[in-house]
């Protein structure tokens, strides 16, 4: 996709976009081109149930005169209430609108969309920067699809008073996209081809980004007594693996924030295994992982202030002759040793380790982690909101503040010892299962906390967001990458100088 933006337009595009306030108001490109084609803006309105309203579209078919095929009004609502999220689905809607017809460009004319704080040129980079989200899909495995389902869409171009900002503000935009982008395709990916190695090999490209990208196998995770993430991983034919990049774009000896994602390439459920209908929604298991290291690409692509790390334990979790059992215990790289009463609750093992050793290598300023966790958290929450568990109130009111505004919405949750008692073992430290039926989400992350020491962390379970069955403003159905630009504007928010 080309991205231009201009400051005149020349109504040449195939598709002219023009906005519209509530209760029908044309904006001043809107009642130009009204004016010179006999008023068929407003005569198309007043046909319609179109009243303007912010998201709304009405397509018309230009008359001769501009080149285009069509005009596309959208609704912009209340202009006075306008905020980048709501113009970033401002253009994920042109995208979902014109996708579906064969036209290849588009102009858009939104010079009034500037919104409270934004001019109209970082308006018009929210606008085209949510069109480029949208627009993502996983095809390369398409090789028979019919043409008139193939999206033509080659071109957008912004016609915007600030250009300076507005390029200067889609270049951001676009490096974000680029780590959203990353991670759907890793977590889009088919389990046959991407297994730990071939995780940790996209991970080696960000070198090419100065991430500084290290792959340990299982011998060095055995050195380090990484025991309870190689538990998870020893029924598989796949070596366990365990990345670390790190992104230096802060000062030196600065303390990195540290981001931690579970990386289960496959969760069978082990011995405990799943029941088969919809098993193969388990390849996004590891959207953790697949988060953090779009993140990392995002920040470097950009060019973050900042220094970060991130940790990712990528294993399969796979039934075999030398699969974990129900009953084994693990020893932890912490030294706790865990008893694994349910080889499906795997991710919390594989965090165990990671955080562990996230904290006791980095001594970051804070972690946060990532995690397909736990299947009650989308009964407790659905698809709308992921779980935030936290043992810090600071960091869970930035998270949830960012989270209101990219519209990847965070809910707390509590943490509280009295859950501890659940957790305990009767022969070993920790179990890796709650006793009852209860607060299936809440002893995860309770089990999780026992391998974080006092250092402010988050865990972000992200199971009922990390895949989407139905398209979202600013996705294709499928991988969303919920968590990239969340942790973006966090780092950027409030991290960063
Ligand atoms: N990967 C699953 C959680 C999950 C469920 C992710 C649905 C995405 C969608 C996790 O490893 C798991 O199986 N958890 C068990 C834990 C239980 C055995 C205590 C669960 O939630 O049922
Ligand atoms: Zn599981
Ligand atoms: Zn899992």
């Amino acid at each position: 996709m080309k991205f231009n933006f201009e400051s005149s337009g020349a109504y040449s595009a195939d598709v002219i976009v023009i906005g519209v306030k509530q209760d029908r108001v044309l904006t001043q490109a809107g009642m130009e081109l009204d004016l010179k084609f006999s008023r068929i803006l407003t005569r198309s309105m007043q046909a319609s149930h179109f009243k303007g309203k912010r998201g709304q579209t009405l397509l018309v078919t230009a008359p001769e005169e501009p080149e285009a095929s069509y005009i596309l009004l959208i609704g912009l609502g209340d202009t006075s209430k306008l905020t980048v999220q709501a113009l970033e689905e401002l253009g994920g809607t042109i995208y979902s609108t014109l996708s579906k017809i064969p036209v290849e460009s588009i102009e858009v004319y939104l010079e009034e969309a500037a919104a409270k704080d934004i001019n109209d040129g970082q308006a018009a980079a929210a606008i085209a920067g949510g069109f480029n989200l949208r627009s993502w899909r996983f095809d390369k495995y398409r090789t028979k699809e019919k043409d008139e389902n193939i999206p033509t869409l080659s071109s957008l171009t912004c016609i915007t008073s600030h250009l300076d900002d507005a390029k200067k503000c889609f270049q951001r935009n676009l490096a974000v996209a680029e780590g959203v982008a990353l991670t759907r395709e890793l977590v889009s990916e088919a389990p046959n081809v991407l297994y730990p190695e071939t995780f940790a090999e996209a991970a080696l490209k960000l070198k090419s980004l100065g991430v500084d990208v290290e792959v340990m196998g299982e011998k060095q995770l055995t050195k380090l007594g990484m025991n309870a993430l190689l538990g998870v991983g020893q029924g598989s034919a796949k070596e366990s693996q365990l990345v670390v990049m790190s992104y230096h774009g802060g000062a030196k000896g600065e303390a990195p924030l540290a981001f931690i994602g579970k990386g289960v390439c496959f969760d069978s459920g082990g011995i405990s295994i799943k029941p088969s209908a919809n098993m193969d929604e388990m390849k996004y298991d590891m959207g953790g992982a697949g988060v953090v290291t779009g993140l990392m690409k995002a920040l470097a692509g950009r060019k973050a202030k900042i220094n970060a790390v991130g940790v990712i334990g990528l294993v399969e979790n796979m039934p075999g002759g030398n699969a974990q059992r129900p009953g084994d215990i693990v020893t932890s790289m912490s030294g706790q040793t865990i008893e694994i009463l349910n080889t499906d609750a795997e991710g919390r093992l594989v965090l165990a380790d990671a955080l562990w050793y996230t904290q006791d290598r980095f001594k970051p300023r804070l972690m946060i982690n990532l995690a397909t966790l736990t299947g009650a958290i989308v009964v407790s929450l659905g698809s709308e909101y992921a779980g935030l568990f936290s043992n810090n109130d600071e960091i869970s009111q930035q998270l949830e503040e960012v989270g209101r505004e990219t519209d990847e919405k965070l809910w707390r949750f509590p943490l509280h010892e009295n859950y501890d008692k659940d957790i305990n073992s009767d022969v070993a430290d920790v179990q890796n299962i709650g006793k009852g039926r209860g607060a299936g989400s809440i002893t995860a992350a309770q089990f999780l906390k026992r391998f974080v020491n006092d250092v402010p962390w988050a865990h972000l379970d992200i199971a009922g967001v990390a895949w989407t069955k139905t398209p979202l403003a600013l996705c294709e159905k499928g991988a969303t990458a919920f968590g990239v630009r969340l942790l973006d504007r966090f780092i950027s928010k409030y991290y960063e100088n």
